[in-house]
């Protein structure tokens, strides 16, 4: 399945994996963890590579296998592959593709999961990194050691503070895996296998299961890579569970997608305190270490979702201790504007 069949993506994005579904209108939920096979040769053939849906659940599942399909369709990708969580995909991808003696080019300012990967575990599997300013141009290409690199690992619009990725430089980078994390853009916003890029990276948690019920990642691209990728993601288990990826198709998730991805980062003068007392502050907007919901959320990156970070490392990313992300979500303007204004008085 795929989006090049005419239509708008949104309207895509309404009823995309619904592919085996027995005529059911919703998403069906498969929670069988196993399947019958009649003959020890079909069992064989299942087991043996990337496809099955219904053999075992870490190797596939047809729930899940219709989220993967409605992430291909909507990304303009032959194939993709789900896990656990957002860092499940980066993990995969990273561990996955590189081994002992790989290097990565990485940017330097990205969700912290990612950072603290790359900076605590690669060194220990003898993976070395080397980080970017990937906003400048040509940064990312001038990085890459020909024959040595093997992942150019980035993230567009990138945590907390939006930093923008040149699509059409990554995807021109020839030789290494080019990777981007377009959580914060979603399909709908934009689609960077067109732009040449090898593998594109969701945290599904996030905007595209889009109502805060499912905890997934996804990645997307073609088929021979992603078939790599199921070989080491059945070893390393990170297999998404059929719960999360039925949130992940819901319908309101689609129709959500066209009116979220709407994140905003802000400093507030006044340091730790104005950031705190502003998300405290708020009344309609939560305090919740996440984004990409139908409600409007408050998070103070420094005390959470970059809390790993030294005093160095929050200032390289960029984040202050009055930094405020902000991931709008589908209230009335005018009720969202009046509780900033006076949770900043
Ligand atoms: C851009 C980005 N990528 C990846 C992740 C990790 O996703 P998950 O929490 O689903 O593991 C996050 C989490 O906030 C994120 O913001």
């Amino acid at each position: 399945m795929n989006n090049t069949s005419g239509g708008h993506l949104e309207t895509w994005a309404v009823t995309a994996g619904r592919t085996d579904d027995h005529n059911a209108l919703a998403p069906v939920l498969w929670a069988s963890t196993a399947y019958t096979t009649d003959t020890v040769d079909q069992g064989r053939q299942l087991a043996a590579g990337p496809g099955a849906a219904r053999f075992y659940s870490r190797y596939g599942n047809p729930t899940v296998r219709n989220f993967e399909e409605a992430v291909a369709a909507l990304e303009g990708a032959p194939t993709a592959r789900a896990f656990a969580s957002g860092m499940g995909a980066i993990s995969a991808v990273v561990l996955g593709l590189c081994g002992k003696g790989s290097h990565i080019v990485a940017q330097n300012r990205m969700y912290a999961g990612t950072t603290l990967l790359l900076q605590t575990v690669c060194p220990r599997f003898g993976i070395d990194v080397t980080f970017v300013d990937a906003t400048v141009p040509g940064a990312l290409t001038a990085a890459v050691r020909p024959g040595e690199t093997t992942l150019v690992l980035t993230e567009t619009p990138a945590n907390p503070r939006l930093d923008i990725v040149d699509l059409d430089e990554l995807g021109a980078i020839e030789g290494p895996f080019t990777v981007v994390d377009s959580t914060f853009a979603t399909p709908l916003g934009q689609q960077p296998l067109t732009h040449g890029v090898d593998l594109v990276v969701h945290s599904a948690t996030k905007a595209m299961a889009g109502h805060n019920d499912a905890t997934l990642g996804v990645v997307a691209g073609a088929t021979d890579r992603l078939d790599w990728l199921w070989s080491f993601a059945v070893l390393q288990g990170a297999n998404a569970s059929p719960y999360d990826a039925l949130n992940g198709l819901h319908e309101l998730a689609a129709r959500q997608m066209k009116v979220t991805g709407g994140l905003l980062t802000i400093d507030l003068h006044g340091g730790l305190e104005a950031g705190t007392r502003f998300v405290e502050g708020t009344r309609l907007a939560l305090l919740v270490t996440s984004l990409g919901g139908p409600e409007t959320l408050v998070t103070h990156p420094a005390s959470t979702t970059h809390v790993g970070l030294d005093p160095d490392q929050l200032d390289a990313a960029g984040i202050g201790p009055g930094t405020v992300r902000i991931s709008v979500g589908l209230e009335h303007p005018d009720d969202l504007a009046a509780d900033s204004l006076q949770a900043l008085a």
